[in-house]
């Protein structure tokens, strides 16, 4: 067996000694859906306790309140609202999709606690979308059942987000502090949490790098999607949480298992960065596949058809795209909202468009700035990264390995998401598991610690290997991987690790993060040689529960990459066998 490569990684981020120090009893990292749940009820819960010392809450965000990808969420939110819905199909939708890599007290938490925290998300003035009243609820790959809430039509996200900024803006005790971008933990003589350095872009004296003192830590940073050349991320996701914890010692969990969505928007072999997402949603209002021969390809593929599990969509478009050496595949939901036999006049077209400006306006509108109608053309799609469903490992309450620091969201591996991420499951396990952690952090909190001083190793590399980096990962760690692609991506990124900047900056920062966290990500890969979920190999067709059922934890030891394969036993046959519909047909 050929060696791969074993770099020598910086332990922490070259920077300057902070120019200003600041305090608060708990920082919060990130502003999307979860960072923002954990800082308003973390405050709340804090106002609450009898012993309130005025005890402070900070949120930091690398660029404005809601820049992160919670904003750009269009599906919706999932859980178990409708009539005939039960958590435990929930659960069973949940497990079937994660293809028996899930952590089953993990989403039962999820589905159980999943619809009283959406109601709350309503009680704090997010506004869904109704029908006559009733909460319209739709349908996504995976789901058995209508259960994805939605807002605006497809703005999902935007609102949610719009609710939660207003509530925290609102809060007097939360502070916010924009455009910061977190470099590394302080850590205590006890190995606990003592604060975290910033570099602050322009807030008056707390401008340049800070160090904030503090007893607890809430990484809700989000995902690594700027590690592929095009992704539905936005561009603040470079992996910043996930490789601060791996600097500071915490365990990164399924990493490999990085989800497709399998219809981007495709915009042309150079279109790099964030892409348009078309929703799944709009599969769930009865779009379908097609090739470039009109066929559609996803029946007979799954008994949901278009409507399979995102990872088995995502195959399907990759082999016909190979089969028909086509870059992309093609959305057809011309005919959505009206009836299928409708002639082809003016009513008709009245009919779809009400439809699609209804239901799906931003993508509508996306599309249309991008010269293709939705409601007379065919959508050109193929798939783009989208979620990162491994992370930084927590328990049930959000605790990682380090005493003080937590990790929710996409930063996070809670064990919910096993190898594939059913759909608008993220918002939910932000809001479920950013709750929990609310619940013990304020019992927790450890006493002020004093700061080790911060060791400065050089060692970040140059902004320009991004492109490089962002390549290598595209091409040989994206939809379909082998061992010799991975070997060879591993090479090539081991060599950018001594490409050390010249100076520091946000821009070198961030590609040090992203070189962190795709050689972790590949060397999981690699380690994985089996089929599953997300993760496909082709030299490795077939899952492998005898082999390879288990998670591969990484950890930075001595400032290399240590790998751990820790066995689990698969989970998605648990409790599904006895599952009945309220219609009494078995599910
Ligand atoms: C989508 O709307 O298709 C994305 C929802 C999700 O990622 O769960």
């Amino acid at each position: 067996m050929p060696t791969t490569p074993d770099p020598l990684l910086p332990g922490r981020l070259t920077a300057p000694e902070p120019g200003w120090v600041t305090r608060s009893d708990v920082v919060v990292i990130g502003s999307g859906i979860a960072g923002l749940t954990a800082a308003l009820r973390i405050d709340a819960e804090l106002r609450a306790r009898a012993d309130d010392d005025g005890a402070t809450v900070m949120v930091v965000t690398k660029d404005v309140l809601n820049a992160g990808s919670t904003q750009w969420a269009q599906g919706g939110i999932a859980a178990a609202l409708g009539p005939g819905d039960t958590p435990e199909q929930h659960e069973r939708d949940t497990l079937v999709a994660g293809a028996g890599a899930c952590d089953l007290e993990a989403v039962r938490v999820l589905v159980n606690e999943g619809p009283a925290a959406v109601r709350e998300l309503i009680a704090l003035g997010t506004r869904f979308d109704h029908h006559d009243g009733v909460l319209s609820l739709t349908r996504e790959g995976g789901h058995h059942r209508d259960r994805i809430a939605h807002a605006g039509g497809d703005a999902t996200g935007a609102e949610i987000q719009r609710a939660l900024i207003a509530a925290v803006e609102a809060a007097p005790s939360i502070e916010v502090i924009q455009h910061a971008l977190a470099l590394d933990l302080l850590r205590d003589a006890d190995g606990g949490v003592a604060g975290v350095t910033l570099h602050v872009i322009g807030e008056g004296q707390r401008d340049g790098v800070g160090a904030v003192h503090c007893r607890a830590v809430v990484l809700a940073s989000g995902g690594i999607g700027q590690v592929f050349s095009a992704s539905t991320n936005p561009a603040v996701s470079t992996g910043d949480g996930m490789a601060l914890a791996l600097r500071a010692g915490a365990r990164l969990r399924d990493l490999e298992f990085v989800q497709f969505h399998p219809t981007v928007m495709y915009l042309g072999a150079d279109s790099s960065g964030q892409q348009p997402l078309i929703s799944e949603a709009v599969r769930g209002e009865g779009a379908v596949l097609v090739d470039f021969d009109g066929g559609r390809f996803m029946q007979g593929q799954h008994e949901l058809a278009d409507l399979a599990p995102r990872d088995v969509v995502a195959k399907a478009i990759t082999r016909r795209m190979h089969e028909q050496d086509r870059p992309h595949m093609w959305l057809d939901g011309r005919h959505l909202g009206a009836p299928a036999d409708a002639p082809l006049d003016a009513t008709t077209l009245e009919q779809r468009t009400a439809f699609w400006e209804r239901r799906f306006p931003t993508i509508l509108s996306t599309c249309r700035s991008h010269g293709v109608d939705p409601v007379v053309d065919l959508i050109p799609v193929a798939p783009a990264e989208h979620y990162a469903s491994g992370g930084v490992v927590t328990d049930l309450w959000g605790r990682t390995d380090i005493p003080g620091l937590y990790a929710t969201g996409e930063a996070a591996c809670s064990g919910v998401h096993g190898a594939n991420r059913l759909a608008s499951n993220s918002l939910l396990e932000g809001l479920v598991f950013s709750r929990r952690i609310a619940q013990v952090l304020p019992g927790e909190l450890r006493s002020w610690g004093a700061p080790l001083p911060d060791v400065r190793v050089p060692g970040i590399v140059r902004a320009d290997v991004r492109p490089g980096l962002q390549a290598a990962m595209t091409g040989r760690v994206g939809v379909l991987r082998n061992e010799a692609g991975l070997r060879q991506a591993l090479t090539e990124l081991a060599t950018m690790v001594d490409e050390v900047a010249p100076e520091v900056g946000v821009a070198a920062w961030e590609t040090t993060n992203l070189l962190q966290v795709s050689l972790a990500l590949a060397g999981a890969a690699l380690a994985r040689a089996e089929t599953r979920g997300s993760h496909w190999r082709e030299d490795h067709p077939e899952r492998d529960d005898v082999a390879c059922a288990g998670h591969h934890d990484t950890t930075l030891a001595d400032r290399r990459l240590r790998r751990e394969f820790r066995p689990s036993p698969a989970t998605d046959t648990v409790g599904t066998a006895d599952l009945v519909s309220t219609e009494g047909a078995a599910l």
